[in-house]
């Protein structure tokens, strides 16, 4: 018998993915790293009190260095501009998007953010004052940004690789992006935390970015990767000439981040640079493909982002609403996320859809996959 559940009410994604943190659940909901370490990870947390001592005696900025070499180059950006100290380290990505936003808030008003997308991005935006203009996620991977657009903002948003749907912006999109930015003078702006599952988001974006001449912020991020219970590193990496008070607000904000995080990240990166990225990305790709081979025979359900390599899945639950499923499976202790508050412009288009996360041990993945599967297949109200 189903559990009798309180009425939730959720006004945003992390709101909802709160929901599924109670200990008994089996959560599938927040894209968060909570999978096994892998050995060689463990022998690195092991190590942490060791680490702890290091970080206390060693000046801050050469680990900062050391971690910002390590987690950079293990993600192809060797064009990172730390030696011109424009590697501003944070306590986690979303700290970093804030204070963009409200950098940019003084010199603008407007800005083009791409649709769908993880919806802290337009609520931060929002949150400062700024107006938001959708752009279309293949508009913006397929053609030119029409210049009635660009004239009317003052920054274009991308996030690559794409949460929820993992596309991944070439390096020749990229590259003509940046040119039309550099030549309306409009700051391109681009959201890489999930750039770590995908080898084809790892050419060096801050090589095209540099060449392209066009004002131009990165935020980059360890927290999705590595189970460490939320211990990570936001960067929010300007271009020279970018024009606006990052620096400043980054200093109103905090003095720095944690030694200890910052080594252990530098550690954990160098073991990603030897094996421990590709082997976390072949764990991603085998629950992807669970995952798949649990709904293959379900009727009117299908996945959305063929080739996705992030740690997050997108399920199509045919003519159900997805609301619908996620209240379904609640009631059996299993936590997803429904998809409509990606699409930040239009929530209708996401309401048919379900997001998964894949960073979860195999067994709570297969878990959480088969009582989707019978609520899909039982539930009469949610036959497709
Ligand atoms: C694309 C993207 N950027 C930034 C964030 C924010 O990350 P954090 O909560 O670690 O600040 C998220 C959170 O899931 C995200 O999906």
């Amino acid at each position: 018998m189903n559990r009798i559940l309180p009425t939730v009410s959720a006004e945003n994604l992390t709101q909802f993915e709160t929901l599924a943190l109670a200990t008994s659940s089996m959560n599938l909901a927040d894209g968060h790293a909570r999978q096994q370490l892998t050995a060689a990870q463990s022998k690195i947390v092991a190590e942490l009190p060791s680490m702890w001592a290091e970080a206390a005696m060693r000046p801050a900025p050469e680990i900062e260095q050391e971690a910002t070499e390590s987690f950079f180059g293990m993600l192809g950006q060797h064009s990172h501009p730390f030696a011109a100290g424009r590697t501003l380290s944070c306590y986690s990505s979303s700290l970093a998007m804030e204070i963009l936003a409200r950098s940019l808030v003084t010199t603008s008003d407007a800005v083009a953010l791409i649709h769908p997308t993880f919806d802290n991005i337009p609520d931060i935006l929002r949150g400062v004052g700024l107006r938001l203009v959708p752009v279309e996620e293949e508009q913006a991977h397929d053609e030119d940004l029409p210049a009635e657009l660009l004239e009317q903002v003052g920054c274009v948003f991308i996030t690559t690789p794409n949460n929820p749907t993992g596309r991944v912006m070439s390096e020749a999109r990229l590259r003509r992006l940046a040119e039309q930015c550099a030549e309306y003078g409009v700051v391109l702006a681009l959201d890489t935390c999930f750039r770590g599952f995908d080898p084809d988001a790892q050419f060096d974006h801050y090589a095209v970015l540099d060449a392209s001449g066009c004002r131009w912020v990165v935020i980059e991020d360890t927290g999705k990767l590595w189970p460490t219970l939320e211990l990570k590193i936001g960067w929010l990496v300007p271009s020279a000439n970018v024009d606006l008070p990052i620096e400043k607000i980054h200093s109103d904000i905090l003095l720095g981040t944690s030694p200890l995080i910052l080594l252990m990240v530098k550690r954990l990166a160098d073991d990603g640079a030897d094996g421990g990225l590709a082997e976390l990305q072949r764990t991603i790709a085998d629950h992807r493909a669970l995952l798949r081979a649990e709904f293959a025979d379900v009727p009117g359900i299908s996945f959305v982002d063929e080739h996705a390599r992030v740690s997050v899945e997108r399920l199509h639950v045919g003519s159900r609403l997805g609301m619908d499923v996620w209240s379904a499976v609640r009631s059996q202790n299993l936590y997803v996320l429904p998809c409509q508050k990606f699409h930040w412009a239009r929530p209708h288009e996401g309401e048919r859809m379900l997001r998964l996360a894949l960073s979860r041990n195999p067994s709570t993945l297969l878990a959480g996959a088969r009582v989707l599967r019978s609520a899909l297949l039982d539930a009469p109200e949610l036959q497709g």
